[in-house]
């Protein structure tokens, strides 16, 4: 019986070893993207010289209907050749809260706000280039 249970905690252990990498991938997903799929200001990749033009300027403020953010890119609006297509944000799992879609013939710059309500902790913010990719910052609100 002693080897028997041996034997099934030498199982356990093995499959445990091969199912923690995954779990801790898996609880870091940002980490992983950053610099590939998407780009920060520490993980701007190929795009490094770009970052003041693109990465997602963020402004909090509270009032008395809950919290107010202000996103801005430093990034000209030149029609459909070179634009910011979007903002996004994202709560603290990634899941999607609001988007403001920018049109390159009346938008004269890429300037979006948004109400959070009572949401508290991080936000992520993207704003997307159609030339630059996806640029991602984050905030306390
Ligand atoms: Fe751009």
């Amino acid at each position: 019986m002693e080897r028997r249970g041996f034997i099934r905690l030498s199982a356990l252990g093995a499959v445990t070893s091969i199912i923690v990498p995954k779990t801790v991938l898996a609880s870091t997903p940002s980490m992983a993207m950053a610099g590939g799929l998407y780009y920060t200001k520490d993980a701007p990749g190929r795009w490094s010289k770009k970052v003041g033009g693109h990465l997602p300027n963020i402004s909090v403020s509270k009032g008395t209907s809950g919290t107010q953010i202000e996103v801005v890119t430093s990034h000209g609006m030149s029609g459909y050749e070179h634009y910011i297509t979007k903002h996004i944000v994202l709560n603290d799992k990634f899941e999607f809260i609001n988007e403001k879609m920018f049109d390159p013939t009346k938008d004269k710059s890429p300037v979006s706000q948004f109400s959070l309500g009572e949401y508290s902790g991080r936000i992520h913010v993207l704003s997307v280039c159609n030339k630059h990719d996806t640029w991602l910052n984050v905030a306390e609100v």
